[in-house]
C-alpha cells in the first residue's frame, strides 16, 4: 500500500459527499476514483474532492480495471449493489453504505464471498460508534432488555415531477420502503444493544399520501413488532405522512433498572436508573468522520477490531428488515435469521 490509502467511490450522490467531507480531512486518505452511472456526479465530486489526477468513470467493473485502490466505498441505492465482487476478486476492502442490499440471495453471496477472501468489510451503521450507544449496550449487558420501542416519523416526501423519475426513495422495488431503508438504523441498533431479533410481524398503512409523484408505492406508514433473542419484546415505526410536525427519530429501551431513551438523528441519550441521578450523553454531530477514521485505520493498520458492524453483521441487520416486508406482504409472523 501506498502511503496514503488510495480510496474509489462507487455511487456519487448525497451520502458519498458526506463521507468525502470527513476523509477529505483525514490526512492518509487520497481519494483517487469515482465512479457513477450518471458520470457527471462523478466528475462533480472528482473536482471538488478527489487528489490530483483522480479518475472519473461510469461503471464499476471499468474503475477497478483502470486504477490501484487500497479500499472503495460502495455508495449506491439498494437495489444497485453488485460492485462487491469485483472489490471481493481482487482482495480491496469495502465499506457499504446501510441497509446493504434490497435482495437476500445477493447479500448472502457477497457475505460468503467476503468470509472465503477475507476480505475486510464496514457497514455504515454509523450510530454503533456513538458513546451513548456503546454506554447502553454495557449497561444491558448486566440488565437485560424487555421493553424496546422506536423508529422515524418523517413529514410526506415532496418531490418535482422531473426529479420523480430519478428519485428511487419513493419506489418499493428499489428502496424496499423506508422501514428497510431507514428505520435500518433502528433495528441496527436493537440488535447492537439488546441482541438478536427472532421473529417479526409487520402491518403496513397504505393510500393516504395522495399526489406524491405517479411511481410513488411505499408505504405511508408500517408498525414492526418484533420478539428478541432474550425474550424482550418491542416495537418499531416508520412513517413518511406526518407533516403537522412531532415525529423524529427515538429509541427507548426499558431493562428492569435502566430506562434508555435516544432522541434525534444524532441520537443523544438520556438515562435513567433506578437509584442514581438521570445522565446525559449529546449525540456526537461528526458520526460520519469518526466512522469513516475507524475504517481508514483498519484498512492502514490491518486490524478489522476497529470495526464495529462488518459485513456479515450488516447481512443480519437486512435479514430483519426483509422478513418485516415479508410480513407485511403475507399478514404473517416471521422468523428470523430467514431460511
Ligand atoms: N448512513 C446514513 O445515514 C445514510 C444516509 C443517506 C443515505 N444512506 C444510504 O446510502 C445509499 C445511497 O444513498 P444516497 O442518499 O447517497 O442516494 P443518492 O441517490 O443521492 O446517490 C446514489 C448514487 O448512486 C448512483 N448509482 C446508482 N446505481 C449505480 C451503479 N450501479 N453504479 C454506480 N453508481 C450508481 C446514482 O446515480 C446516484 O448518484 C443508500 O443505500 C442509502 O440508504 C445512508
Amino acid at each position: 500500500m501506498s502511503e496514503k490509502v488510495r480510496i474509489g467511490f462507487v455511487g456519487c450522490g448525497g451520502i458519498a459527499v458526506a463521507h468525502l467531507k470527513a476523509l477529505v480531512k483525514n490526512p492518509n486518505v487520497e481519494p483517487v476514483a469515482f465512479c457513477d452511472v450518471n458520470l457527471e456526479r462523478a466528475r462533480s465530486l472528482a473536482s471538488q474532492y478527489g487528489a490530483a489526477g483522480a479518475m472519473v468513470f461510469n461503471n464499476a467493473d471499468e474503475m477497478f480495471r483502470n486504477t490501484v485502490l487500497d479500499a472503495v466505498y460502495i455508495c449506491v441505492p439498494p437495489f444497485a449493489h453488485g460492485a462487491e465482487f469485483e472489490a471481493i476478486d481482487r482482495g480491496i476492502p469495502f465499506f457499504v453504505e446501510k441497509p446493504v442490499n434490497l435482495y437476500f440471495e445477493q447479500a448472502r453471496e457477497i457475505a460468503a464471498a467476503v468470509e472465503r477472501k477475507r476480505v475486510l468489510t464496514s457497514v455504515g451503521y454509523m450510530n454503533r460508534y456513538r458513546k451513548g450507544v456503546q454506554r447502553v449496550r454495557e449497561l444491558l449487558s448486566q440488565d437485560p432488555p424487555i421493553l424496546v420501542l422506536g423508529g422515524w416519523i418523517g413529514q410526506t416526501p415532496r418531490i418535482t415531477p422531473e426529479a420523480a423519475i430519478y428519485n428511487w426513495w419513493i419506489v418499493k422495488e428499489k428502496s424496499g420502503g423506508q422501514f428497510h431503508e431507514q428505520v435500518t438504523h433502528t433495528v441496527d441498533l436493537v440488535r447492537f444493544v439488546c441482541g438478536e431479533i427472532v421473529e417479526v410481524q409487520a402491518y403496513p398503512a397504505k393510500g393516504f399520501n395522495k399526489g406524491v409523484a405517479p411511481n410513488y408505492n411505499i408505504e405511508d406508514a408500517s408498525v414492526v413488532n418484533i420478539k428478541l433473542a432474550n425474550g424482550a419484546v418491542g416495537s418499531l415505526w416508520a412513517s413518511c405522512s406526518a407533516n403537522g410536525g412531532g415525529g423524529g427519530v427515538s429509541l427507548s429501551i426499558y431493562a428492569g433498572n435502566t430506562t434508555a431513551l435516544f432522541t434525534g438523528w444524532e441520537h443523544s441519550l438520556r438515562l435513567l436508573r433506578a437509584g442514581v441521578e438521570p445522565e446525559e450523553i449529546p449525540g456526537e454531530p461528526n458520526i460520519f468522520e469518526i466512522e469513516d477514521n475507524a475504517f481508514i485505520d483498519a484498512v492502514r493498520l490491518k486490524d478489522a477490531s476497529r470495526i464495529l458492524c462488518p459485513y456479515s453483521d450488516g447481512l443480519k441487520t437486512l435479514e430483519v428488515t426483509l422478513a418485516a416486508n415479508m410480513s407485511m406482504l403475507s399478514g404473517q409472523p416471521v422468523k428470523v435469521p430467514l431460511k
